[in-house]
């Protein structure tokens, strides 16, 4: 099998059992996010943000202190809200809008959070690399992020 497939199935393993039990949104939202920091190579920062009214507001996340509020529809992770679709950006440099919260982030990853059709949050992984992430990737996360969404209470 693939490689990262291998690694992606292995860390949802681990999502499952560090979120097992526990229903409280934003402790298993700082757990994901850190496990993901601590497992996936070439990260600069791994995280949350949360719908609230027509904003996402930063949660827990790994990395520098980041943009506090993104307004639906703007930037990598606003546009990934206001689809609920996952976005994968070779170069954040030629990707029209995005707000750059760390100068070294190169690539990005952004998935919704899906529940019941509708869109709570997203999951944002940076990389300092240029092209860190591919399908397998986005589709690793998406597990992670039904994984997260199975395991709480909404917020
Ligand atoms: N680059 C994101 C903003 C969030 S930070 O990367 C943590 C965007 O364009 O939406």
């Amino acid at each position: 099998m693939n490689a990262k497939r291998e690694l992606y199935e292995e860390l949802a393993r681990q999502a499952r059992g560090l979120l097992a039990g526990e229903r409280d949104a934003t402790a298993n939202a700082a757990n994901l996010s850190a496990l993901i920091w601590q497992t996936l190579p070439d990260l600069n920062w791994a995280g949350f943000y949360f719908v609230k009214g027509n904003d996402l507001v930063l949660g827990p996340f790994q990395g520098r202190p980041a943009c506090v509020r993104i307004a639906m529809g703007e930037g990598v992770c606003g546009i990934a809200a206001a689809d609920a679709k996952t976005i994968v950006v070779a170069d954040v440099h030629r990707f029209p809008g995005h707000i750059a919260c760390d100068t070294a982030s190169n690539s990005e990853l952004v998935v919704p959070l899906l529940a019941g059709g509708q869109v709570v949050g997203v999951l944002d992984l940076d990389s300092p690399l240029f092209d860190r992430f591919d399908e397998y990737d986005a589709a690793g996360i998406e597990v992670l992020a039904r994984i997260w969404i199975a395991a709480g209470d909404r917020l």
